[in-house]
């Protein structure tokens, strides 16, 4: 059994033309990093929250969440906490956010063991020092008494992972964990996260708008566009030979991670915008912005989410697309 598992799961809000997600499937297990990459607004959040029982206030839910077996979808308050307070946690972009600037970090971090576990002081501060100790701050007794405005982005993002945490998860859902953080302090969050993740194995889905990122640390991925999964494979497959169009587009429109020597690869970005809610479109919602869809076939009905290999594509011309096709598509020719 997954420890993460979603099962045609759908969201619609009152008011817009097409669902927020649309038939999402997609697994985590136990110990296993895996990636949902895509453009602004395809829906990662809105997915990663699910797990939680987030769902946007007035949307129509349909389909299934499981985590670790426990159904999300219509859970009551009981199973919601029990899930958010046990099985799994969330790191969000931005850990100012996540935060009350007039509560010391100590209080913030012991909180929840003292309320909920019934610990004392002493025993929840001792417990506070080791996880800033395994997310790499140095001097970590003197962070509990500072407040959240005297740590820099990165150290807080660090309380933040500490936070998460706390209860001992064993599924990690970590929401562009870095972007809001410089270069070097974004491989260093990388750098805890991962050690983090096979110390304790946890199973993580990692969102970002990184695909080279999501290349270097997962074992799976997971591609979204406008509300559907259009392709996953394992990570080595989805880069060597990116079967959708529009995986191919974002792996050209990407740096990338380690550049070959010589002048720098011309990036070619995807042609056209994303699909906003108000937008929709009878076949597959890509095919707006694609220079290999077929007018009639691509136009007309949405492409299945099917097995090609070890991926899953759903596009209409995935059989007759090869690497090198999709190569080409994301050059400008
Ligand atoms: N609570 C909400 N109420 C109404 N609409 C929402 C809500 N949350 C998200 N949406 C809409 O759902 C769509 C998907 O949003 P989501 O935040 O999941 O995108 P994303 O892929 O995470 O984008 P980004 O990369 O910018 O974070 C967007 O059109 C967004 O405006
Ligand atoms: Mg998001």
């Amino acid at each position: 059994m997954a420890l993460l598992e979603y099962e045609n799961l759908s969201i619609a809000l009152p008011g817009t033309a097409r669902p927020v997600l649309d038939g999402i499937d997609l697994t985590v297990s136990a110990g296993e990093v895996v990636a949902l990459v895509g453009e602004s607004g395809s829906g990662k959040s809105v997915t990663a929250r699910s797990a939680l029982g987030l769902f946007p206030t007035g949307a129509h839910v349909d389909g299934h969440v499981r985590v670790d077996g426990t159904e999300v979808v219509g859970a009551g308050p009981a199973a919601l906490r029990a899930i958010r307070t046990g099985t799994a946690s969330m790191i969000f972009q931005d850990p100012r956010a996540g935060i009350n600037p007039v509560r010391r970090i100590g209080d913030f971090l012991t909180e929840a063991l003292r309320v909920s576990n019934g610990w004392s002081k002493g025993r929840a501060d001792d417990r506070a020092v080791e996880l800033l100790g395994a997310v790499g701050l140095p001097d970590p007794e003197r962070h509990l008494r500072q407040y959240p405005y005297e740590l820099s982005g990165g150290m807080l993002q660090r309380v933040m992972i500490a936070a998460a945490l706390t209860a001992g998860p064993r599924l990690l859902l970590c929401d562009e964990p870095t972007t809001a953080l410089d270069v070097s302090t974004q491989a260093e969050i990388m750098a805890i996260l991962g050690r983090l993740q096979r110390e304790r194995d946890l199973g993580m889905l990692l969102i970002t708008h990184d695909i080279e990122l999501a290349a270097a640390v997962c074992d799976r991925i997971y591609v979204m566009y406008a509300g559907r999964i259009v392709e996953t494979a394992p990570t080595a497959q989805l880069f060597g030979a990116p079967r959708h169009p529009y995986t191919a587009g974002l792996l050209g429109s990407s740096p990338p991670l380690r550049a070959p020597a010589g002048p720098p690869a011309r990036l070619t970005p995807i042609p056209g915008s994303p699909m906003g809610l108000l937008d929709s479109a009878p076949g597959c919602s890509f095919a707006a912005r694609c220079r290999s869809a077929r007018p009639g076939v691509c136009d007309r009905t949405p492409p299945p989410l099917e097995g090609h290999g070890t991926a899953l594509v759903a596009c209409h011309l995935a059989e007759s697309l090869t690497a090198t096709d999709n190569t080409a598509t994301g050059e400008g020719t």
